[in-house]
Formats: structure tokens, C-alpha cells, sequence
């Protein structure tokens, strides 16, 4: 057994990292467009205006805004997400070289803002709509199918502050409406669409942040359960008049092994990949809480009731496929000497001798994509998307060319991963790798944290002319594409 001959290979991106025209053909601003750029050992910061005139920033990370404050762009900050790297203006060419490289499938999301700039107006804004439908267009002239991320980081700034976001119920209604438009509006254009984007990163903060304060926690738990039931919502709506679509979820690969084989530290990996990983899948794919839940609730002293409300929502929005990101894994442990992974700001584990690690601490480790795969399909028996995996690293840029052979070896390494797990007899049936042009990092901000198979001459600080160039993987993937997996060398 080897990859499916109906196999979707491409690439996946983001509007808010990649499209860039923040400020044109009518969109609103996103949360992303007050977010500062950083490094991998300075945080991200979202930055306002007090009401008395005086500014701020707090951490992109579970910050709360001051009373009386409004998000504003401030000076001194640089704001990568701008401009992305400028998809809205160079779509055509993006999209041809996609082709080029043999894209079956391109992974993007739709901007909320663009759509309806204040995430509650009235009637939704035409131009964002004609936007998107020439970029589907454009797809289809070469046979690629998109897959839609239909909410990836960028809910608009004032549905945010206004509004209450995701905390206030309401947020529901509008997300519904937003749904109901673009799917009527692309519904012959579009069949695959994914609810949220890494929805599990709405509880990230309790993982990121040693004992994570109750108040904290409970906004995330909050606003993932008013997201479970946005999505549930709209999948049902999409069964009942498009039985065309695919719905599915999309969740961020938290995976992680026992540091040692202490029992005690096999139990604390399973609390973890339950707390972080599979509390979403279930609720999603099973459309039910899993009863560990009950567990994360208690710990942070949160009202049982409250997710018991929508249990039939749930229950009748489950998707159709499983999606997640997958770029490292990490390890759990309750040995109090054992060192942390990760680089900067970005821990998220401990640190494990056997496999490398990225620049940015990121473990990288293929076998445990195959681990993944297999586990995933055994819990939920639906098929599966890897729609996003890759290596950030710094390209260095010479008369044009980009030679990158670590990225071919990390690329390698995982669809030989994958071809694996195929053979175990997982359902994989898509691989959107990450970042396929260069685009801005959601972590850092960085440009110079680069995924693409194409470079993209644009710099920390916004300077760079733009232009695409082809880096050595481009040739590789599109030899590995042209091949169905099979020429990896
Ligand atoms: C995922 C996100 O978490 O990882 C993307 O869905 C993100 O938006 C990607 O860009 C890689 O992370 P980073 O921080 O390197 O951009």
C-alpha cells in the first residue's frame, strides 16, 4: 500500500499570516493587525489606548483588555500581519506556482473581516466576497481544490472589543451568519471546509502557562466551548442544505510520551494528551464530552452545567473528517530534574534525548507523525488530514537561489512517516504542509521563521521587495507530488 492515487498533496496558509491588504477593499481590522512582532525569545504583544490617552500592550497570550481602552496600532511597533506577504496582491502568481509544483489541494482561510469588517454588520461586505471567489476561481483553472479554514486567528477587532468575542454567547449567531454566507456564496466552489482552525488553542494558555491562574483558564474553556458549539451549529447546517461539503475539525498536534517509564509519568501523559489533544477531538468527532472532562472542569473550578447546555448541538454537528497540525512532539513528566523544551517563549514540554531539535525548540520527530496517524484513526475510525507539518529555519538567499536541505530532510522524513501509516491502515486522505510560501510566523511574528517551498523577499521590518523565488524543496515537492510519494531523493 502506498499513497492513494486520488491522494490531495499541496500546501496550507493563513489570511491573517498571508494575505496581507489589512486595510483595503473594505475589510475591517483583525486582532492580528494590533499584534506586534517579536522574536523567539521576546513575546508577541497586543497593543492599546487607554481611555486618559496613555498606551499599553499585554501579551498575546489570555491578556484582558483595561477598562475604557480601545486596541490601537501604536507607534514603535512594527505589525507583521499588515501585509502578510501580500497574497491579495499577488494571488495569480501564487496560485500558478502552486500548480506548478502539482498542488491537488491549497488550504487557506477566509478573513471574517473581509467579510463582514465588523463581525455584526448587516449585509456582508461584496468586494471581500468578489475577492475570494476570484481566488477560488483562479484554483480551479488548474485543478486544485481548496480546503477553507473558515476562522484561522483573525475574529474581527470589533466583534473583540465591543462585543465580548467569544465569551458572550452572541458570537454564536454571528459566526453562524458569517457561515451561511460564505457557504451559499461558494457552495459550487468550495466542498472542504474546517470550523476553526487548532480550536484546542483556545485552552493553550494552560499549558503554556505554569499553573495557569483559574480566571485564565476559565475564559479558555469558555470560549472553546461557545466555539464547539458555533462549529457543531454550522455542520449541521451544512449537512442539511450542502450534502455536498465535507466539515471538519482542525486541532493542534499536542502530542507527547512519557518522559521515562515511571508509571506515574505514563499517567501524567495521558492527562496531558487528554487535557490538551483529545478533549477537542472527542467533542468534535463524537460530538460528546469525554468523561475526563469532568476532570479539567473540577480542577478549575468551573460549573459542570454550563457545557452540559448544548449537549444536543453537539451531538447533531459532528464532523465529517478529522485535520491537524503536526510539526513536533514533546514528553510529560513528574520528575522535578528534568529540563523543559522549546526555545524562548514557546515551551510546551520536556525535552527529549532522541530526537533533534529546530532552532526555535521545536522537537522534530516523523515517527511520531506515524504514532499520531495511528492513534487518531484508531480513536475515531474517519479520515484524516495532515493539514499542516514543516520546518521553520532561516534561508539564506544567494544570486536567487535557496538551497535548503534540511527542510528536504524533515519533508522526507515525514511523508516517509506518512506512507507508514498508510500501510498500518490509517484513512489519510490529505498533506497541506505548512507555510508552502513564506508567510509570517503566528508564534514569533517573524519572517526570518521561514516553512515555504517558495521565498519570499520581505524581512522582519517590512522591508523587501516581495518577489517569489523558488527554493530547492519547491523542486523536491514537486518531484515527490509528480511521483505520489514515491521519488523522495
Ligand atoms: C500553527 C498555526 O500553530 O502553527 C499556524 O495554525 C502557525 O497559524 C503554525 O503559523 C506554525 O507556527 P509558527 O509560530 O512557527 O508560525
Amino acid at each position: 500500500m502506498s499513497f492513494p492515487k486520488n491522494f490531495y498533496w499541496g500546501g496550507a496558509t493563513a489570511a491573517n499570516q498571508y494575505e496581507g491588504g489589512w486595510n483595503e477593499g473594505g475589510r475591517g481590522p483583525a486582532m492580528t493587525d494590533v499584534t506586534t512582532g517579536a522574536t523567539k525569545d521576546t513575546p508577541r504583544y497586543v497593543t492599546y489606548k487607554n481611555a486618559d490617552g496613555t498606551t499599553g500592550k499585554m501579551s498575546m497570550f489570555g491578556g484582558t483588555l483595561p477598562e475604557g481602552a480601545e486596541y490601537a496600532c501604536l507607534d514603535g511597533y512594527y505589525y507583521p500581519n499588515h501585509i502578510g506577504t501580500d497574497f491579495y496582491h499577488h494571488y495569480k502568481e501564487d496560485i500558478a506556482l502552486f500548480a506548478q509544483m502539482g498542488f491537488k489541494m491549497f488550504r487557506m482561510s477566509i478573513s471574517w473581516p473581509r467579510i463582514y469588517p465588523n463581525g455584526n454588520d448587516e449585509k456582508p461586505n461584496q468586494e471581500g466576497l468578489d475577492f475570494y471567489r476570484s481566488v477560488f476561481e483562479e484554483l480551479h483553472k488548474y485543478g486544485i481544490e481548496p480546503l477553507v479554514t473558515i476562522s484561522h486567528y483573525d475574529d474581527p477587532l470589533y466583534m473583540e472589543e465591543k462585543l465580548g468575542g467569544w465569551q458572550n454567547r452572541e458570537t454564536i449567531g454571528l459566526y453562524e451568519k458569517y457561515c451561511h454566507t460564505i457557504f451559499e456564496e461558494y457552495k459550487d466552489l468550495v466542498k472542504y471546509w474546517l470550523t476553526f482552525n487548532e480550536i484546542n488553542s483556545a485552552i493553550m494558555a494552560v499549558s503554556f502557562i505554569p499553573n495557569c491562574p483559574d480566571e485564565i483558564a476559565k475564559k479558555g474553556y469558555i470560549k472553546l466551548h461557545n466555539q464547539f458549539v458555533a462549529s457543531a451549529k454550522v455542520v449541521k447546517y451544512a449537512h442539511e442544505h450542502y450534502p455536498q461539503f465535507k466539515m471538519g475539525c482542525m486541532i493542534a498536534g499536542m502530542i507527547s510520551y512519557p518522559l521515562t517509564c515511571d508509571p506515574k509519568d505514563v499517567l501524567a501523559n495521558q492527562h496531558h494528551m487528554q487535557d490538551s489533544f483529545y478533549y477537542c477531538g472527542d467533542v468534535q468527532v463524537r460530538g460528546a464530552y469525554p468523561g475526563f472532562a469532568r476532570k479539567s472542569w473540577k480542577k478549575y473550578n468551573l460549573d459542570p452545567g454550563f457545557f452540559e447546555q448544548d449537549k444536543d448541538v453537539l451531538k447533531e454537528g459532528k464532523v465529517d473528517f478529522f485535520s491537524y497540525s503536526y510539526y513536533a512532539t514533546s514528553c510529560e513528566t513528574t520528575h522535578k530534574e528534568a529540563k523543559r523544551d522549546g526555545a524562548g517563549n514557546m515551551s510546551m514540554g520536556y525535552k527529549n534525548g532522541y530526537i533533534q531539535y529546530s532552532e526555535w525548540g521545536w522537537g522534530m520527530d516523523p515517527d511520531g507523525l506515524r504514532y499520531s496517524l495511528n492513534e487518531l484513526y484508531d480513536r475515531y475510525q474517519v479520515p484524516l488530514m495532515v493539514v499542516e507539518n514543516g520546518l521553520g529555519a532561516i534561508d539564506v538567499f544567494e544570486d536567487g537561489k535557496i538551497h535548503d536541505p534540511y527542510r528536504i530532510d524533515y519533508m522526507k522524513a515525514h511523508v516517509k512517516a506518512m506512507k507508514e501509516a498508510i500501510e498500518d491502515g490509517v484513512d489519510l486522505i490529505a498533506y497541506t504542509p505548512w507555510g508552502c510560501i513564506d508567510l509570517v510566523s503566528a508564534g514569533t511574528g517573524e519572517m526570518r521563521k521561514r516553512y515555504g517551498f517558495i521565498y519570499v523577499d520581505m524581512d522582519d521590518e517590512g522591508k523587501g521587495t516581495l518577489n517569489r523565488y523558488r527554493k530547492d524543496s519547491f523542486y523536491w515537492y514537486e518531484k515527490c507530488i509528480k511521483s505520489n510519494g514515491e521519488d523522495l531523493d
